[in-house]
């Protein structure tokens, strides 16, 4: 089965190398057309080139890219129709040359901008040495890196896995696990909140309060209670004798970008110091610098007992980790829980090259700097758009909520959607979270410059779509 589909791989490679050699020569009917063939069956897939530098050769076109992901992919992803192939700080460049200003930042991941020199160097070097190495044996990177992590913060070890998923599933498994090892009373409960978003493993998607998000995939896993987010007495009623941890988002990010309560974060840590369970946070979004604070949880006045980061940790390298206090993580022996590739050298050296740099170069202070600027800027604009109802978040994680625009014929059904399209058509990378907020997330390395332009693009936008 696998020769087979790798011989078959290999025939539509060298397939697709010919015809690439064709249409360099401008042989056939449609000079800049590809058409691919595998396996002596016809695909339907019309690859578009375009010439782009010497050294790069024909580069597939964002059509291309559109018909051969159509043909290809499976159809998980709601894509736009522009397929970004470079990118440097707070820019990207399509397919088509077209350049954009990215305030998405890959959705939190590109905290230093797109291919950081730092983070550049350190793979590259990391590339040429030591790919991978299994977690059988001691891995420098990996050691380096909890280093980094946790000195200075109140957590005692770190576990490295691939994803946020794959962080928070460690997270939930840790929590039952200590649950057992503390209580010996079979407790295993998880609360989360509504609204919120974990993952999409079958028990991270549980563990995320949106039923959208579970429906087709059931039975879904037990043991997961949920309570509307920011809801003191709910939490109260939710936490109990069978509790194994709250999780929770300090501040909800796919959920609309709502920001905890002081006093319900402070609620949380009490009820599980009560009851003896953990408090975990799941910092995958807010981690890494992005709300002004290295970790979103020194916003408030309580320390979980452990928290996942993924996304920003490695600047674009696949990486995961929980960082919990050394009592929890006692919980986790060997044979207990592991991942092949979790704290590999190649994705331990970005994420120690990110680390470093956002300390070396001042950028949780500059997140929070450019933080208030944006938020000032787009608190401005919602001055002169009554369609905007608040502008909400922490540092460069904010939200633009739109109201109903009920009674005006000219208020769109989806504003946030259709604003964020009408950005992208301007060049301007945000995305809607819902069908009434717009999320800004732009990397930490933005500029007062960027912001301003990127604040014009979104008013010339919102001039067009509101009138
Ligand atoms: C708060 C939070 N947790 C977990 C995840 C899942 O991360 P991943 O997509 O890396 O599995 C996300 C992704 O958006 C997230 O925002």
């Amino acid at each position: 089965m696998t020769g087979d589909s790798g011989h078959q791989r290999r025939e539509e490679g060298s397939a697709a190398a010919s015809v690439r050699a064709r249409a360099r020569a401008g042989a056939g009917a449609h000079p800049g057309l590809l058409w691919l063939r595998g396996g002596g069956r016809a695909m339907e897939a019309c690859c578009e080139t375009r010439k782009t530098s010497a050294h790069d050769g024909d580069r597939l076109t964002t059509t291309g890219i559109g018909d051969l992901s159509a043909r290809y992919l499976m159809h998980t992803y709601s894509r736009a129709m522009i397929a970004p192939v470079r990118g440097s700080g707070v820019r990207v460049w399509d397919a088509d040359g077209k350049e954009y200003l990215d305030f998405l930042g890959g959705i939190a991941v590109c905290g230093l901008g797109h291919c950081h020199p730092a983070v550049v160097a350190a793979v590259k070097k990391q590339a040429e040495t030591l790919l991978h190495c299994s977690n059988l044996y001691l891995i420098e990177g990996q050691a380096l890196l909890a280093k980094a992590l946790l000195d200075g913060s109140p957590f005692g070890k770190a576990f490295f896995c691939n994803s946020g998923a794959e962080a928070n599933e460690a997270a939930i498994k840790l929590a039952r696990k200590y649950a057992r090892m503390r209580h010996e009373d079979g407790r295993y409960e998880i609360v989360t909140a509504l609204g919120s978003f974990h993952g999409r493993t079958l028990a991270t998607v549980t563990a995320t309060g949106q039923p959208k998000y579970q429906k087709g995939f059931e039975p879904l896993p037990t043991g997961f209670r949920y309570v509307p987010f920011n809801d003191v007495a709910a939490l109260e009623k939710a936490v109990s004798d069978v509790t194994a941890a709250v999780l929770l988002e300090p501040v909800q990010g796919e959920g609309g970008v709502h920001v905890a309560d002081e006093a319900y974060l402070g609620r949380a840590r009490q009820l599980c110091d009560e009851r003896g369970a953990l408090l975990i946070l799941d910092e995958v979004q807010t981690g890494m610098g992005r709300t002004g604070r290295m970790f979103a949880f020194e916003h408030f006045a309580i320390e979980p007992d452990a928290v996942t980061l993924a996304k920003a940790l490695g600047g674009g390298v696949p990486i995961g980790a929980i960082l919990a206090r050394d009592e929890a993580a006692q919980a986790f022996t060997p044979g207990t829980h592991a991942s092949t590739f979790g704290g590999n050298p190649l994705a331990c050296a970005a994420a120690l090259a990110v680390v470093e740099t956002i300390r070396a170069e001042g950028l949780v202070e500059r997140a929070a700097e450019m933080g208030r600027y944006l938020a000032g800027m787009l608190g401005a604009l919602a001055g002169r758009f009554p369609q905007v109802a608040e502008i909400r978040g922490k540092g460069l994680m904010l939200g633009m909520e739109f109201g109903e625009c009920e009674g005006d014929a000219r208020g769109p059904a989806a504003p946030a959607r259709d604003v964020a399209a009408a950005c992208l058509g301007r060049g301007l990378l945000v995305n809607a979270v819902s069908d009434t907020t717009l999320r800004f997330l732009p990397p930490l390395v933005v500029g007062r410059a960027d912001i301003d332009e990127a604040v014009s693009i979104l008013e010339k936008a919102m001039g067009v779509m509101f009138g």
